[in-house]
């Protein structure tokens, strides 16, 4: 039996939400990796729609254990906040079904901070971040400077560990002209919200351990998307994680064998939010139709995403770094009715024909998508359950995508109704 990792092929917002639903039914435990609250999943279950920012989506469903791995990085306030509206609309959240790796990394008031004030513009390259915070704690992660949550249950100490920090955060405040934080406004902050965190609290590495070797399925729910990559993606235009299926392992704290079946999702399409490199965007009107048929608007941030071709290239690359066993390809249903389709399928750079996209910003910018053209279909594939419900031409279109990025599409979704997939392959069937 396999465990299954879910991750973004392109730069995220892929569908990732039906998807882990749908998988998320199936599966035991599910856990979150990387990244936190600048997620955004949409849950719709019956007549009910819940919007999960950090929460894993197994969390909404009744007898699934929930985990937020050490990949993680927590902000004990939206995970507060989290839970409470999740209550509010009947879901029952307590440590039967959620835990939190003791060892995940904080996000603080002076994250989120810094993240708004360099994203200002007056401060270094605007990045087009969520501004959650994300970037800073990590870096203090790295830094080794960074409070996590297992901190919160040693009040003694901690005192300590936040004037470590400072020394670094106070320094770069007053480089900026900032007023400095306070040690107590910190420990504040952290002592009244920790009541509210610290019972999720756990060895998470050791309770997946356990659940694997009873056998229990896991699911590994990634987010944001494989080109946000703090590595693989369009650095420096990415998040500060890293978002590819390795991850799933090393932000859980399982090892590498545990992690199964990588199912890839990509969208029939291309979307981006934020600032950084995009080979196939479309700045004319059929770019704009794409974004108003696909209503492709951020769940987090309310933010209008770019819209382009399906880059094969890309994709391809995405396959290759993440070990993409099979591809859920989302959004068929929005290329409905367009007279002609293209498929980026390489690029040129300075004259040049490359099968890769670059690794250095400046090639990144400068490479110019080579297209198929694709004649586009007449009749509908919004709602389709089986290959028999697809015109001829949408199969072909899809089994291009298929040929071109080296991996299945195990599954088809063509609405944002659950039933309407068409399904090559369960993921949990290995
Ligand atoms: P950060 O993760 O807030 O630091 O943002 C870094 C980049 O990742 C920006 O381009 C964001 O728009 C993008 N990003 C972060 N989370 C998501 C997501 O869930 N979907 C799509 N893009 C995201």
């Amino acid at each position: 039996m396999a465990n299954v990792v879910v991750v973004g092929a392109q730069w995220g917002d892929e569908g990732k939400g039906k998807i882990v639903d749908w998988l998320s039914e199936q599966a035991d435990v599910v856990v979150r990796f990387q990244g936190g609250h600048n997620a955004g999943h949409t849950l719709v279950i019956g007549d009910k729609v819940y919007k999960l920012s950090l929460l894993p989506s197994g969390v909404v469903r009744p007898n699934k254990l929930s985990v937020i791995g050490n990949g993680v990085v927590l902000d004990p306030h939206a995970l507060a906040a989290e839970v409470e509206r999740l209550t509010e609309q009947g879901v029952a959240i307590s440590r039967e079904n959620l835990r939190v790796a003791e060892n995940a990394t904080l996000i603080l008031s002076i994250h989120r901070e810094l993240d708004a004030l360099r994203e200002s513009g007056s401060a270094g390259t605007k990045i087009g971040t969520t501004k959650r915070g994300i970037g800073p704690a990590y870096e203090d992660k790295a830094g080794r400077r960074a409070i996590r949550l297992m901190d919160l249950a040693d009040l003694s100490s901690l005192r300590d560990k936040i004037d470590r920090l400072l020394t670094h955060h106070n320094a770069l405040r007053r480089g900026f002209g900032l007023d400095e934080f306070t040690p107590e406004a910190i420990y504040d902050e952290l002592s009244s919200v920790a009541p509210k965190v610290l019972p999720y609290m756990d060895a998470v590495w050791r309770l997946l351990d356990d659940e694997r070797r009873a056998g229990k399925r896991i699911l590994f729910e990634g987010a944001q998307g494989a080109l946000l990559d703090v590595d693989h993606g369009t650095y420096p235009f990415v998040t500060s994680s890293n978002t590819v299926a390795g991850q799933a392992a090393t932000g859980s704290g399982l090892g590498p064998g545990a992690v199964g079946y990588v199912l890839g999702i990509a969208k029939a399409y291309t979307t981006r939010v934020g600032e950084g490199p995009f080979p196939t965007e479309l700045f004319d009107e059929t770019g704009e139709l794409i974004g108003q048929k696909g209503k492709e608007f951020g769940v987090v941030t309310g933010r209008k995403r770019r819209c382009g071709w399906f880059d094969a290239t890309l994709v391809r690359q995405t396959v290759r770094t993440s070990g993409i066993d099979g591809i859920a390809l989302t959004k068929l249903d929005i290329l409905d009715g367009f007279e002609t389709i293209k498929i980026g399928v390489g690029y040129k750079l300075d004259g040049e024909v490359i099968d890769y996209f670059p690794a250095s910003q400046g090639a990144q910018g400068r490479v110019e998508p080579i297209y198929e053209e694709f004649e586009g279909w007449s009749g509908s594939t919004a709602g389709a359950r089986s290959w028999a419900d697809l015109p001829a031409q949408a199969v072909k279109y899809v089994r291009r995508i298929e040929e071109l990025i080296g991996a299945p599409v195990a599954v088809l979704s063509t609405s944002p109704e659950r039933d309407d997939t068409i399904l090559m392959k369960n993921p949990f069937e290995g």
